[in-house]
């Protein structure tokens, strides 16, 4: 028990790396909560700080899902709760920062890395529309909730385990409430497109 705790409390402190945050202060000497959508996430790293920082932000937030998947698995097994739990965490220290006054990202890179480990094709499928969606409608974040709406539903459909499935509903919760401000912007039209002058924070 004591090591499952260890590593579901790693995960937390490894998902507390807010990686934009740290480009941001080392490229710019700037808080990337304060540019941009406010978001310390690799889209709003794109918008602030260019094309190479953002592929970097992404890929070292996709890993701290990934790692914190591989922790749990190493602890508890394939398929088990602490795998799952773990990837939790790792979302909820992205979102919620120990490091940086919890005000993190809206944990979508780190979802990606928790979800491809998890389940990967259920991820893949729901990956693939998602990404879609952004090149029709230039929306980041309108990918980001149908990622995280269609893996749960696809998992039903092609198969799952109790503690995968319950992850991603999880999962689905956590992003459609960071993106609360998205929803309504989308919904408003005022949403920031990918590759155009941003409209204000979130
Ligand atoms: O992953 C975050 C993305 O879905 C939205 O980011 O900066 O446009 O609010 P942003």
């Amino acid at each position: 028990m004591a090591l499952e705790l260890l590593v579901i409390v790693a995960s937390y402190l490894l998902g507390s790396i807010s990686f934009s945050v740290l480009f941001a202060k080392f490229l710019k000497g700037i808080d990337i909560r304060q540019y941009g959508s406010g978001n310390a996430g690799a889209t709003n790293t794109l918008r602030v700080l260019g094309k190479g920082p953002a592929i970097m932000v992404l890929v070292l937030d996709v890993l701290k899902g990934v790692v914190a998947i591989w922790l749990g698995t190493w602890v508890g097994g394939w398929g088990t709760w602490v795998a799952a739990i773990c990837g939790i965490a790792a979302i909820i220290g992205h979102n919620w920062p120990l490091y940086f006054h919890f005000r993190g990202g809206k944990g979508i890179a780190t979802t990606i890395g928790v979800l491809i480990t998890l389940c990967l094709w259920p991820a893949l499928l729901a990956g693939v529309i998602a990404i879609l969606a952004i090149f029709i409608t230039r929306y980041v974040s309108l990918g980001s909730l149908i990622l995280v709406a269609l893996t749960p539903i696809f998992l039903l459909v092609i198969g799952f385990t109790q503690p995968v499935l319950w992850t991603s509903i999880i999962i689905a919760a956590f992003a459609f409430w960071r993106h609360r401000i998205n929803i309504v912007k989308i919904v408003e039209g005022r949403e920031n497109k990918i590759g155009s002058k941003v409209k204000g924070g979130n």
